[in-house]
């Protein structure tokens, strides 16, 4: 398949009238797959009440279909198109943070295609705050399912070339908006409960959905993760670079002593740290993501310093700094937890 390569300046005005948008968005509208920016990651999106269009999603990432997809939406107003009930608390979060990376998991009402919920009674949807993801649902006037456009198992992709590298020849177009600015997924929420409950954490914090709606849980399956794994490289590989990555806690001259002793084994070490640490080792492969006293940037930069890794080909092994579990944070560190398929060693444990 030829795929069309558009690129888009966000800035300018009146996008809905670019002809890279109304050509992606026809495309949309033609049962086809089209990659697009939103601000977390670049999305693969497909027509969310088309069968067709959603095995095409699913195809070109190669990913298993009982996983259910993200549907977007142009405005919060649609949102009653396809959902049964919205309750109090999802209308507070949608008020409050729609255009943004939070995703609200609702009952359905049967309109969207079953492929995208995976049979399941509910339906997650988000607005993405992103003008080029913005026009092009408007153009489209469709919900569009949009996992993130990467091959399953790759970190998701925070650039266009990114999205080229995986899926190239696969899918029917690439719309170019630059680097995406928040880099890693939105937050999964369901309000069905009583409690709301955080499924996946993302790009909009723990700390500002409870300023908004009070206290919420979060999956404790999440929290099991940061035990130990029950069935390694099953649940957790999901976000797993080609090297294995293990993340270290503890000092620096803790951290110097994992490296020396991956290179004493003969392995090809790669060390995963914030720009500060940058030129701190030797014989290495350094990337860097962001720096430590902003951990925004930390999640900019994630999937991008992966994808180095595997791009590099003589990494066998990345060692990996550990992040403080508060704001973006949680993401972070369940990113790195899944890409490392949860092996952590920490100083005073050895
Ligand atoms: O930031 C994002 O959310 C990106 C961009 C492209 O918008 N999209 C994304 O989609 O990450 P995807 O398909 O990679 O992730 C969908 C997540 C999965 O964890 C899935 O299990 C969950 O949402 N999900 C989808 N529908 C659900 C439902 N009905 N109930 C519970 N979880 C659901
Ligand atoms: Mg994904």
């Amino acid at each position: 398949m030829n795929t069309h390569y558009w690129v888009v300046d966000e800035g300018v005005d009146n996008l809905c009238e670019h002809p890279q948008i109304k050509a992606a968005a026809q495309l949309l509208k033609d049962q086809q797959v089209v990659a697009f920016p939103t601000e977390t990651v670049y999305g693969l999106g497909g027509n969310a009440q088309s069968d067709d269009a959603i095995d095409r999603v699913f195809q070109a990432k190669g990913r298993p279909s009982d996983n259910p997809l993200i549907v977007h939406i142009a405005s919060r107003d649609l949102v009653y198109d396809y959902v049964s009930t919205v309750n109090k608390k999802a209308k507070q979060l949608m008020d409050a943070f729609w255009p943004g990376p939070l995703t609200i998991v609702f009952p359905h009402n049967g309109t969207l295609s079953t492929k995208v919920t995976a049979e399941l009674p509910t339906v997650a949807i988000r607005m993405p705050d992103h003008p080029v993801a913005l026009a092009i649902l408007t153009e489209a006037a469709l919900p569009v399912a949009a996992p993130s456009a990467n091959t399953s198992g790759r970190p998701s992709p925070t650039t266009a070339d990114h999205v080229f590298g995986d899926l190239d020849g696969k899918i029917a177009g690439i719309v170019n908006g630059g680097p995406t600015g928040v880099g890693v997924e939105s937050t999964v929420i369901d309000c069905s409960g009583e409690v709301p409950m955080i499924l996946r954490p993302g790009g909009l914090t723990k700390e500002k959905i409870e300023r908004v709606v009070g206290p919420v849980d979060v999956d404790p399956s999440l929290i099991e993760e940061q035990e130990a794994p029950r069935s390694p490289g099953m649940k957790y590989t999901h976000y797993a670079p080609i090297a294995k990555v293990t993340l270290v806690e503890g000092t620096d001259s803790f951290f110097q002593r994992q490296i020396d002793k991956a290179k004493q084994e003969g392995l090809g070490v790669g060390v995963l740290v914030t720009e500060e640490k940058a030129g701190s080792f030797e014989g290495v492969t350094t990337v860097t993501c962001g720096t430590r006293d902003n951990l925004a940037s930390v999640a900019r930069g994630l999937y991008g310093a992966l994808r180095q890794f595997d791009d590099h080909g003589e990494v066998d092994v990345i060692i990996a700094q550990v992040y403080p579990e508060t704001d973006i944070g949680q993401a972070i560190m369940n990113r790195l937890r899944k890409a490392a398929a949860n092996r952590i060693v920490v100083e005073n444990e050895e």
